[in-house]
């Protein structure tokens, strides 16, 4: 048997990869980043076939990944796990820069800054893993590490389908087409407001 509730007691980080190829960009929020090796250093990272980040990694085999802090508030986490860069600017508003690499990052809210360029790739068919040499990293903030449980405990965040760690629990309620948050009543009361994102509750969508 598979007990979905076992997939989160696992733990791990949440950070913001970036990559840029022939001067289109894009970021999304990410939480399988993880180091595998350390002589030379390798890291490793998956990426759902349908974002529009992996399209451009897939296309430049070099990315950017952002370690967050916990300073970050929702409306990052709309902007960069909810929504694509094939829609959207995604880094207006931010501050940004270029890496070494020619990939556009961002600035805010973040405590290191990683340069990868891709070695190896292994296709698990939702998802593509890339394996990296770590070209350049540094420290950029002295601040706490965003993690996922203070992500889901403090921040009240949700999982989407594209990222690696969604289960597929039934749930029985109203989930915000905007950010994925579900509510789980009977019947959505009147004048509710998403408490993530604050989309009115007349556009959420009835599930289960
Ligand atoms: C908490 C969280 C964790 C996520 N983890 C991943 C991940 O590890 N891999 C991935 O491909 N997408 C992950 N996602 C989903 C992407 O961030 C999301 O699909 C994003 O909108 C893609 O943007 P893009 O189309 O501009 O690339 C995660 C989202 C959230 C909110």
């Amino acid at each position: 048997m598979i007990d979905n509730k076992a997939f989160y007691s696992i733990s791990s980080g949440l950070y913001l990869l970036s990559s840029t190829y022939n001067e289109h960009s894009s970021a999304c929020l990410i939480n399988t980043f993880l180091q595998v090796a350390s002589h030379p250093k390798r890291v490793m990272i998956s990426l759902n076939k349908d974002n529009y980040t992996h399209e451009l990694v897939d296309q430049s085999h070099v990315f950017h990944v952002s370690v967050l802090s916990c300073q970050v508030n929702m409306d990052f986490i709309r902007n960069f796990g909810f929504q694509s860069g094939k829609d959207s600017d995604k880094f207006a508003g931010y501050s940004t820069d270029l890496d070494s690499l020619g990939n556009k990052y961002i600035k805010d809210y973040v405590v290191s800054d990683f340069v990868l360029k891709v070695v190896d790739t292994l296709d698990l068919g939702s998802h593509d893993l890339y394996l990296a040499e770590v070209i350049e990293a540094k420290i950029s903030a002295d601040d706490e590490v965003l993690t996922y449980e203070y992500y889901q405990k403090v921040l009240k965040g949700t999982t989407p389908p594209k990222a690696a760690s969604y289960t597929t629990d039934k749930k029985i309620g109203y989930r915000c087409p905007i950010c994925g948050y579900i509510e789980e009543v009977e019947i959505l009361p009147e004048g509710f407001v998403c408490p993530i994102c604050q989309a009115p509750g007349t556009i959420f969508e009835k599930i289960g």
